[in-house]
């Protein structure tokens, strides 16, 4: 019988999951999951998370959250691989020694590193000046506390995330691609150095759509925790509904057919996401005819969501305490996790000379 490909992908454990969470990954593990045909695994990027230095205890309360709406959102640790990072050592050694082929220049140049860098040392927008300024910033002597060396090598661990599972396919949202391609480079900059055929060339995934980017309910680009426009799977129905009715759009269109400004059109893709298409589609031509209340979008919006997150807020309540199951399932995710990595890094280290004499 063939081998199922194997599907890997992680959430970083920095606090609740969101709906850019949600539609960029969260739905597309479980729906890989049900599918049948994978090998799917699915861990709580911890290790990932140390990049911005949080409180011990807020760490460890997050990895519990993220587990914790995994599986209120449908993870069956029957059919998923569910794991923490940091259970995995092997790829803190993977991470070493991988780190020796990656390049101080593209790790500088990722965006997302850029971004990070540029919040984390205070640095506003994103003009062509930034870039030289985020250099002279990093490098000066004062500020290499702000930004540390986990930061810049955040691409590098994800890629051996990936790597040491040998996974073909990995589901993330839009934001994520970038990584992805410095994940196939490294593979085959390896491969190449070594002359070997060692580690495959993972993709991203979205069932034949394009990967999606959820947007913000501020007007402004994605949806993300540090920006703090989400809507989280856990909020309340008060707090979620008023959320949405706060939502910005602007005054509406003045003729027909006008074109639909970007945050206006920030909610049509949200509304796409969560309601059925006649529904988008009725509220596109009133829009047409100039006859649209965003009140209405905004409340028929809100009720589309609710029936998403409600449920998996739910559940998140009933699991969220039940520590032994947590631990339970957890452990066997680990064992699972550990035994294809540590196979990986035997024959990694074999592969780049770090040979036992005894
Ligand atoms: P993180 O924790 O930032 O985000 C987790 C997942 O959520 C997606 N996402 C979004 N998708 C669409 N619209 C949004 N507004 C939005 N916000 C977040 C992200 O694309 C991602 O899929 N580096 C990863 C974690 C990671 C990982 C890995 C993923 C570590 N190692 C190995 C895959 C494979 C991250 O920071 O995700």
């Amino acid at each position: 019988m063939k081998e199922k490909e194997i599907v890997l992908s992680g959430i970083r454990a920095t606090g609740n999951l969101h709906l850019g969470n949600y539609y960029g990954a969260l739905s597309k593990f479980v729906r890989m999951q049900n599918d049948g045909i994978y090998d799917p695994m699915f861990f709580i990027a911890d290790l990932h998370a140390l990049t911005t230095n949080p409180d011990p205890n807020d760490l460890h309360a997050n990895v519990r959250n993220i587990v914790t709406e995994y599986l209120a959102a449908g993870l069956d640790p029957e059919k998923s691989t569910i794991f923490v990072q940091s259970d995995v050592p092997e790829v803190s050694e993977l991470y070493l020694l991988l780190n020796m082929h990656v390049g101080i220049g593209e790790l500088m140049r990722t965006a997302s590193f850029k971004d990070k860098a540029r919040k984390a040392l205070g640095i506003k927008s994103g003009s062509e000046a930034d870039d030289d300024e985020i250099e002279h910033q990093i490098v000066g002597a004062e500020t290499n506390k702000r930004v540390n060396a986990g930061l810049l090598t955040y691409p590098t661990l994800m890629a051996v995330d990936i790597l040491i599972q040998k996974a073909h396919k990995v589901p993330v949202g839009k934001d994520q691609e970038q990584h992805l391609e410095l994940t196939r480079r490294f593979a085959r900059r390896f491969n190449s150095f070594y002359g070997v055929d060692f580690f495959p060339e993972p993709a991203n995934f979205d069932f034949g759509g394009k990967p999606v980017k959820v947007p913000g309910l501020d007007g402004s680009g994605k949806m993300g925790k540090s920006e703090g426009n989400c809507i989280y799977l856990i909020d309340e129905e008060k707090v979620l509904r008023k959320k949405v009715m706060r939502a910005v759009t602007d005054e509406g269109p003045k003729v027909p057919n006008s074109p639909v400004s970007p945050t206006v059109e920030n909610l049509f893709t949200l509304m796409e996401l969560t309601s059925a298409p006649e529904v988008v589609q009725q509220f596109r031509d009133a829009y047409a005819d100039c006859s649209i209340r965003y009140g209405d979008l905004k409340k028929q919006l809100a009720e589309d969501i609710l029936k998403v997150t409600l449920p998996i807020r739910e559940r998140i309540l009933e699991l969220r305490n039940d520590d032994e199951y947590i631990g339970r399932v957890l452990r066997r995710g680990a064992e699972a996790a550990r035994e294809r990595a540590s196979q990986t890094l035997r024959e990694a280290r074999e592969i780049m000379g770090i040979r036992k004499f005894y």
